[in-house]
């Protein structure tokens, strides 16, 4: 069966993707340097996929991307038993946004540089299909809405140029003369929510940047209160508004584009995955309010750097190429969510 290197693997969409990947029959190799994830997530893999065989189908490697020689080493060894590395999935990045506006050469380092450092290895073993974790955030402000494939590439901050710049290297070696590439960028819009059985789930090293492992800390009692980042934004209710995406629908579209590009020829995907239906930050706080029982009390402060007023997806493309389609609702995360706040108060600590 094939194998798979998942770059960021025990993070929170890899390790909802790598769970799913096993119960397609893939086998998958994770590397991670545990930056903002816990190894636990692997183990909890483990636990889910339960058979016997799962220690020879699911093997984890510290490591960070940046590192040639490693990389180098991994795609060799399995080239050495005969079970060579047949594509990656590549999460492996840093992600807040306001972290890149204070620290932008973190962004440009671990992301770009170790995006070109792991596909300088891929190359060298012949390993040329490649799903890769992209991101709204390369649209910016977008002047239509929803925001489809052909919306100009127009990022405001670090975290989205150092997207923007990983597409563009995807693209010029796409373009290059012998290319045998086979690529899907995946533009995700706002994972949210966890694994139905509450043992997979998002733990954010340190205070979460996002809305929603906030509100849910928030709800558990965890943190007094959240600030929401103004409410005189151009929306019904004045707050911002975004496209919400249930993990495991995410998870779903990786397997999706993966199996699209092993049966396809030289590929070049650029896809949205998104629901299409946009939520305000007061709409997922009333939301979250109802299915946990629990109050999130909030105060309104100004909007925060680098934010915009709203960004929802049109996904038509990815249901066409993929035959995917999100199914999970808002509610449906906001129960996963909180089944896995309740389960897992400090994550996987
Ligand atoms: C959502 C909404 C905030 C926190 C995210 C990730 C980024 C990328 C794209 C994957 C916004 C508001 C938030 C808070 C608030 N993901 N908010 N109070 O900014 O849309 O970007 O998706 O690539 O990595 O950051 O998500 O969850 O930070 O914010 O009011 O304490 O909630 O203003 O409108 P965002 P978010």
């Amino acid at each position: 069966m094939s194998v798979v290197l998942v770059t960021g693997g025990s993070g929170f969409i890899g390790s909802h993707t790598c769970l799913i990947l096993l119960e397609n029959g893939f086998d998958v190799i994770v590397l991670d340097s545990f930056l903002n994830s816990s190894p636990r997530s692997i183990d909890r893999v483990k636990a889910l996929i339960g058979n016997s065989d799962i220690n020879k189908r699911l093997t984890i490697i510290e490591g960070d991307i940046r590192d040639y020689n490693l990389i180098d080493k991994v795609f060799e060894n399995r080239e050495q038993i005969g079970n060579s590395i047949d594509a990656v999935i590549h999460f492996a990045g840093v992600k807040a946004i306001s972290e890149s506006i204070n620290n932008p050469l973190k962004y440009w380092d671990i992301n770009v540089n170790g995006t070109c450092t792991l596909l300088s290895a891929m190359n060298k073993h012949n390993c040329k299909t490649i799903v890769f974790s992209s991101s709204a955030t390369v649209y910016g402000s977008p002047q239509t809405l929803p925001i489809s494939e052909s919306e100009k590439v127009n990022p405001e901050n670090p975290y989205g140029h150092s997207k923007a710049a990983i597409e563009q290297m995807l693209s010029d070696l796409y373009q290059t003369s012998c290319s045998d590439w086979k690529i899907a960028i995946l533009r995700y819009f706002n994972p949210i929510g966890s694994h139905a059985s509450g043992l997979l789930g998002e733990h954010p090293i340190g205070k979460p940047a996002n809305l929603f492992p906030l509100i849910s800390q928030v709800a558990a009692g965890r943190l007094k209160s959240l600030k929401v980042f103004g409410a005189d934004w151009d929306s019904p209710d004045g707050t911002a508004i975004r496209d919400y995406i249930h993990v495991m629908d995410l998870a779903d579209g990786h397997i999706a584009a993966l199996n699209y590009l092993l049966t396809h020829e030289f590929s070049y995907l650029k896809l949205n995955l998104g629901t299409g239906k946009g939520y305000s930050v007061l709409e997922v706080i009333s939301e979250f309010e109802k299915i946990s029982g629990k109050r999130v009390p909030f105060e309104v402060v100004s909007k925060r750097k680098g934010d915009v007023a709203i960004s929802v997806a049109d996904s038509s493309l990815a249901k066409s190429k993929l035959n995917w389609c999100p199914t999970r609702s808002l509610t449906d995360c906001c129960v996963d969510g909180w089944k896995w706040q309740l389960l897992n108060p400090i994550g996987y600590s």
